[in-house]
Order: C-alpha cells, then sequence, then structure tokens
C-alpha cells in the first residue's frame, strides 16, 4: 500500500525565526503522526538549518524548495544537491510551476535536476500541471503527459519509484480555485498510467502522486480519499500550524 505524504511549501515566506517558531508549533500540535503518514516541511533555503535543527526528534521530514543539477561551480545564486545533502535535507521540490513561469525552467531543466537529486540521494517531488488556457483547450492531459515523460527521461525503473508527481493544475495554485476531486483524481490516475507505459504497471503502483492547488482543510478531505491521490503539497494553508496539521489529520 501507499503511504500518503502532505508536504508543506513555504515558498518565499517566514524569516529563520518565523520558519523555526511554525516548525515548533507543527512538530508540538502534530504528536505522533500515524507510521501511513510522511510529514514534510520546505523552507525557504535561509531556514533550512534552523527547521532542521528544530524538527531533530520529531517524525516530521524536510525538503528543499529548488536546486541546481550541478554539484558545484561557478552558478552565482544557486545551491546544489551535494550542500542539501551534506545538511540532511531529505526531500527536495522540483519543476514547480512558479520556477517553470517565473524562471524559465524547461522540461530539459527539470529532467537534470531530477537526475541529479536521484544521484545524490534526495527524493524529488516533481511538480507537473497544466494552465488555464491549455486546460480550456483540452490539451491538459497532452500537456501533463509531456512533462511526464520528458521528466522521467532516462531515469530507470529503480529511480523512478523514488520520485513523487504532485499534479498542480497552474489554475488552482494560490488562487483559491481547487480542481474537483474528480478531476484531480481523473488527472493522477492519467499519470499513473502515463508512467506504466513507461516503466511498468508495477512501478506506477508504486509511485506516490500528490494533489496541490488551493489545499485547505476544507476540500482536504475530498481530495486526500480519492483512489490516486497519495497527499498533497500546500502552499498557502501550511503557513498555519492548525490548518495544516487539520489537512494532515484527514490524510492518516
Ligand atoms: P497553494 O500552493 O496551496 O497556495 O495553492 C500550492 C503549491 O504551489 O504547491
Amino acid at each position: 500500500m501507499r503511504k500518503k505524504l502532505v508536504a508543506g511549501n513555504w515558498k518565499m515566506n517566514n524569516d529563520v525565526v518565523e520558519s523555526t517558531a511554525l516548525a515548533k508549533s507543527i512538530k508540538s500540535l502534530s504528536g505522533e503522526f500515524d507510521a501511513d503518514v510522511e510529514v514534510l516541511i520546505c523552507p525557504a533555503f535561509t531556514s533550512l538549518y534552523s527547521v532542521k535543527q528544530e524538527l531533530c526528534g520529531s517524525n516530521i521530514k524536510i525538503g528543499a524548495q529548488n536546486m541546481h543539477y550541478e554539484d558545484k561551480g561557478a552558478y552565482t545564486g544557486e545551491v546544489s544537491p551535494v550542500m542539501l545533502k551534506n545538511m540532511g535535507i531529505e526531500y527536495v521540490i522540483i519543476g514547480h510551476s512558479e520556477r517553470r513561469q517565473l524562471f524559465f525552467e524547461d522540461d530539459e531543466t527539470v529532467n537534470k535536476k531530477l537526475k541529479a537529486a536521484l544521484k545524490h540521494g534526495l527524493k524529488p517531488i516533481l511538480c507537473v500541471g497544466e494552465t488555464l488556457e491549455q486546460r480550456e483547450g483540452n490539451v491538459e492531459k497532452e500537456t501533463v503527459r509531456n512533462q511526464v515523460t520528458k521528466a522521467f527521461e532516462g531515469i530507470g525503473a529503480d529511480d523512478a519509484v523514488k520520485i513523487t508527481v504532485a499534479y498542480e493544475p497552474v489554475w488552482a495554485i494560490g488562487t483559491g480555485k481547487t480542481a474537483t476531486s474528480v478531476q484531480a483524481n481523473e488527472m493522477a490516475a492519467f499519470i499513473r498510467k502515463s508512467i506504466a507505459k513507461i516503466y511498468s504497471l508495477e512501478v506506477s503502483e508504486n509511485v506516490l502522486i500528490q494533489y496541490g492547488g488551493s489545499v485547505k482543510k476544507d476540500n482536504a478531505n475530498e481530495i486526500l480519499t480519492q483512489s490516486d491521490i497519495d497527499g498533497a503539497l500546500v502552499g498557502g494553508a501550511s503557513l498555519q500550524s492548525l490548518e495544516f496539521l487539520n489537512i494532515i489529520n484527514y490524510a492518516k
């Protein structure tokens, strides 16, 4: 049976003091999570160290929101997978739609980053999803299938199962609009089918597929009980500990 993964993507919010306080609050409210639910927090780079210290002794995992694909070198302003790994970071979000749209990350870069993360033993969360225009033009499945196919290119089955895919329709991110549970599950099932075509049914059944886009406590239950959805990638609602905890509770 697949585990559920509920991840908080704090984006460019919270300084070190605020991040540590939020992590502390989540930790103290959470108690022990069910073994079937993995909880992950992804703060800004500047807060990774202090949040990691704060989470010490808890089951809550820590991840970065991005990374470069090179180990080191003249890449001003970038952070490498080696640096993250050496710091004890376990997860990394790759190809978030904000990275794709605002920082022009293309599928080739996403593929390189995935390979680099896997090479260094980081667990990647690969974000895919269509824009409103693409959904209205009925090319949402084609768009997502292309993103998935290009992202997994050249990655062996042993590594493919280590990737979590987050289906995040761009029109639902930070907008308050959520995909209906039917739309979300349909796309999650479609992603699973696409992975089965590249690898095998077995691989596709083992890959975790999250939904992301305006997940909050009011819609979490419906989304998290869908057959092909194995958790959520939560932005705005993960910035409040009680709201985030409520979402996690629905994943149990
Ligand atoms: P949101 O963000 O929950 O604020 O819509 C989700 C995400 O970008 O991962």
